[in-house]
């Protein structure tokens, strides 16, 4: 793991042009680099055009008006002394003009290949805007549906995070049309903010830092990435602007990152807020000493790092090196060679909509399908009625960050469904928004519902629900909705729900009356041809959980990868557990480790997810029975679609650790394979495993340990197909 290629990413040409440009820079024009200003949204001020032309601005965030951002390149390399070109950042986190599914959706394809071209396409059309920098792909580990964030990350787990941070990064920077430098963030354990509030403090040791929030971190950077933006939260007393064993042990002499650490916005004052600086000026030198390069929006370098210098508190050395980095990844960006901007043809144009749509239909998830629900038959001579705050909402069916995608753009469930089915389609809204708490409209619903044959309840929560600052204690269907399911439930009309949400929802008191249930997260624009492409069975399910579904809010962090303890619940101790029922109470026998009030186990396990196909695993076997380093396992097995139409899997592979110096999780997924498969066909698939593949962080070190390993394969997290093979390290 550590044995990383990061290094690589940067040329040794840029390095040395930085080099040379940097000894021309007076301690002005040095500073000028490590400052990033806000955009006045389409406009240039005269001081900022002043600051661009004498160089004390080096880059510029949130200007999106294409003239005004060529203007400012201008002045910065015609008319300031050495042309050094601007960053122009910007969140462009799933898409840009088309929405596409958040980044929790994206990872729910498992399908990095399709979340690449998504990422290009995205790049396409930002760079269109003199855009050259996005704030993504946000690769924090986030095992709390609470945190608002969990919609722009990839969910629990960290290989499948890993997988789709590169996807993004390879998407952003090396698509053949456009660039952007991508930025990983937060850097680090943001995700793991403590009750899920945003922004809340972090406590995580070092083992798990190094075993499960690092990793997607790293993959990124040797995927290319040459940004990365520290955590707003507190990690273990050290806010990460402010931290030195991050940005400059791990990153910089652990990895070799030779990019450059942009704060987040205002985090270098926030020094002083968080209580570890007396004052800006204090913050500032913190900041630099810790290794952030670039100040995003605060001015606090501006106003400081000069007369810091010029007072012998800061040596100038310190800042060479931060400009230094900066300016090799213009240089490797192509900044000071490239002018202009270029269009997106029509073709290219019909490909950025197309990726929306696939990645849509590829995140959702079917979770249920009782009676085989789904796909609905549209020739039948049956009425369907669609209700529900979330059937025809342009806009919170394209979920956080959104700031320049075009409303109008988006096509939502409703306008889609009644293409398809004319007059067989009645709707109500019921709700006029998911936080409606209203009940009057329940009685008309509940009049329609019975004279149809069919009820898709479209559900979930609006956009402005999750993302940064937006964080829930209560993840249940907010709103009214619980009410409207059970109102149109009585009726005995079967009901297909389709949830479109920003993190994963507790559906526990609900989900019984659903015959279908398919999760579609936020899908952005394309939602509704995406959705009714499922429906209808256009396109067979693939999407699996990148995150556990709780049954209740209470057995949050919940997630697959958690240690076994030393007294793990069995059926044998969880006495008086009804199925019907997994909220009655519940007795132990010998005390082990399980809530009274909820069955131990999750709603749904990361990588659940069903298909209209129907998958068979068998005939597992390894390549070998012992595995030494520097040798590779080759695990097969035969997947077979046994079910009546075309499909695709996503194979998983999970490994398990029993005995091992510290303890390790119950399951690791290692690999996965999309595989598409006609009916009543098999394949065989082959995993293979390297031996770095199986190292841990023991608090320490890296390092494979020997012993048994357990090696399982399936469609979910909850594998049962299995084996061992012992590890030999001499
Ligand atoms: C704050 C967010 O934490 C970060 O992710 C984002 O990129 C910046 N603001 C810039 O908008």
């Amino acid at each position: 793991m550590l044995g990383s290629n990061v290094q690589s990413a940067l040329s040794p040409d840029a390095k040395s042009r930085a080099g040379l440009l940097l000894k021309k820079l007076t301690l002005t024009e040095k500073i000028g680099q490590m400052v990033q200003v806000n955009g006045q949204q389409g406009e240039i001020s005269g001081e900022l055009r002043q600051g661009i032309i004498s160089g004390s601005i080096g880059s510029v965030l949130n200007e999106v008006n294409p003239e005004i951002v060529q203007e400012m390149q201008r002045l910065a390399q015609e008319q300031s002394r050495h042309g050094i070109p601007l960053l122009i950042g910007r969140d462009v986190i799933h898409g840009f003009k088309i929405g596409q599914p958040i980044p929790l959706g994206q990872a729910a394809t498992w399908n990095p290949d399709l979340v690449e071209a998504g990422a290009q396409a995205a790049a396409l059309e930002a760079s269109q805007a003199g855009i050259n920098w996005t704030f993504s792909p946000m690769v924090d580990i986030c095992r709390d549906p609470r945190w608002g964030r969990v919609a722009e990350g990839y969910g629990e787990d960290p290989v499948l995070a890993s997988e789709m941070g590169k996807a993004m990064v390879r998407g952003y920077q090396n698509g053949s049309q456009a660039q952007l430098l991508s930025c990983l963030k937060h850097f680090a354990g943001y995700g793991a903010s403590e009750s899920g509030r945003d922004y809340n403090t972090t406590y995580i040791p070092e083992i798990e830092l190094q075993n499960v929030y690092f990793p997607p971190f790293l993959a990124g950077l040797e995927a290319g990435c040459l940004s990365i933006m520290p955590s707003f939260s507190d990690l273990n007393g050290l806010p990460p602007s402010g931290n030195g064993w991050l940005m400059r042990d791990i990153l910089r002499k652990a990895w070799g990152f030779q990019g450059f650490v942009v704060s987040d916005w205002e985090s270098i004052p926030q020094l002083q807020v968080h209580g570890i600086c007396e004052d800006r000026l204090a913050s500032a030198g913190k900041a630099v000493q810790a290794g952030i390069n670039l100040d995003m929006a605060s001015h606090v370098y501006a106003e400081n790092l000069q007369a810091m210098v010029e007072s012998d508190q800061l040596q100038e050395n310190l800042i060479d090196d931060l400009v230094l980095e900066i300016l090799a990844v213009k240089y490797q960006m192509g900044l000071f060679d490239s002018h202009g901007q270029k269009t997106v043809t029509p073709s290219q144009q019909k490909n950025v909509i197309q990726v929306a749509q696939q990645l849509a239909e590829q995140s959702m998830v079917l979770l249920k399908n009782a009676d085989k629900v789904l796909p609905l038959d549209k020739n039948s001579s049956g009425h369907f009625l669609l209700v529900g705050p979330m059937a025809d909402q342009p806009l919170e069916q394209l979920g956080t960050w959104v700031f320049d995608v075009e409303q109008a753009n988006s096509i939502t469930l409703k306008t889609a469904l009644e293409n398809e089915l004319g007059e067989s389609l009645s709707f109500h809204p019921g709700l006029q928004t998911s936080r409606d708490q209203s009940h009057v409209q329940f009685k008309a619903v509940s009049k329609m519902a019975k004279a149809a044959d069919l009820v898709i309840l479209a559900l979930g929560e609006e956009a402005i629900l999750s993302g940064e600052a937006h964080c829930r204690t209560d993840i249940r269907l907010p709103g009214a909705q619980e009410a409207l399911i059970s109102a149109v439930a009585e009726l005995g009309t079967p009901i297909i729900a389709i949830v479109m949400a920003g993190r994963p929802l507790v559906m526990e008191a609900v989900i019984d009356k659903f015959d279908g249930l398919l999760y579609a997260w936020h899908p952005g624009s394309m939602a509704g041809p995406a959705l009714v492409n499922v429906l209808l069975g256009n396109t067979n399910p693939s999407g699996k959980l990148p995150m556990t579904i709780p049954r209740a809010v209470g057995q949050v962090p919940i997630y697959y990868g958690h240690g076994n303890t030393g007294k793990p619940a069995t059926p044998e101790t969880v006495i008086g557990l009804d199925d019907i029922d997994p909220h009655a109470s519940q007795l132990s026998v010998g005390n082990t480790s399980f809530h009274l009030d909820v069955a131990p186990s999750p709603q749904f396990c990361f990588g659940f997810g069903l298909s209209y196909s129907q998958f068979v695993y068998g005939d597992l076997r390894f390549s070998r029975e012992s595995l030494k380093p520097d040798q590779s396992l080759e695990v097969s097995v035969l997947l077979e679609n046994t079910g009546p139409v075309d499909g695709v899997e996503v194979a998983q592979l999970y490994i398990r650790d029993p005995v091992a110096s510290v303890t390790r999780p119950v399951r690791q997924l290692k690999k996965f394979q999309r595989v598409a498969l006609k009916s009543q066909t098999s394949i065989k698939l082959i995993f293979s495993i390297q031996w770095q593949d199986l190292s841990f962080f023991n608090g320490s070190s890296w390092l494979v340990e020997a012993g048994i390993i357990e090696i399982y394969v399936g469609g979910s997290s909850d594998a049962r197909l299995g084996g061992q093979i012992q590890l030999v390290t001499s």
